[in-house]
């Protein structure tokens, strides 16, 4: 089985996704990443090209595929989680960990990123934070939420692997 990372922009998948990975000795795979080799095109020229609902089919496709493979840790682009087809492939093959934070720390992060083509559309803080909430509730449909606000990376994923552990060790 797999674990994915979800949540909004910013929240750090990546970064705790690969050092994760590294720690379980498992893959890292990120599906932004996956997209921008299939499609061989970066993200922001995939929404100016193809527009959002191309990416959004791309999304689930790549999603489909990890969902063959074993022992992955995913870093999930923050839209992946948003409807009820895609959440249907994550709960029957992944561990889901959504990494929660504050929206002003989010956006902290993010604002002024070039290659978060979103921020574009939803150019202003107040348009961004109510992307961010009509998306909550798709978020913690996770199997865990972590609150990362505050905690070193070491022990945000000390907790992942506590929490994931029942899950991959009945699995394997
Ligand atoms: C998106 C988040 C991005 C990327 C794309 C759309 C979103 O990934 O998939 O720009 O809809 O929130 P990150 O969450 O890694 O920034």
């Amino acid at each position: 089985m797999n674990i994915a990372l979800i949540g909004f922009m910013g929240s750090g998948k990546t970064t705790i996704g690969k050092k994760l990975a590294r720690q379980l000795g498992w893959t890292f795979l990120d599906s932004d990443g996956l997209i921008q080799q299939k499609e061989n095109c970066s993200i922001p020229e995939i929404f100016a090209q193809k527009g959002e609902v191309y990416f959004r089919e791309c999304e689930k496709s790549v999603l489909t595929e990890v969902a063959e493979l074993k022992k992955v840790v995913l870093a999930t682009g923050g839209g992946l989680p948003i409807g009820e087809d895609n959440w249907k492939i994550l709960r029957q093959s992944f561990f889901t960990v959504y990494l929660k934070a504050h929206f002003d720390e989010l956006f902290l992060r993010i604002t002024g990123d070039p290659i978060r083509p979103l921020l574009q559309k939803y150019p202003t803080k107040n348009q961004l934070k109510e992307l961010y909430l009509s998306r909550v509730d798709w978020y913690e449909k996770a199997h865990v939420i972590i609150d990362t606000s505050q905690k070193k990376l070491e022990r945000i994923i000390g907790e992942i692997i506590e929490r994931a552990r029942p899950f991959y060790t009945n699995q394997n």
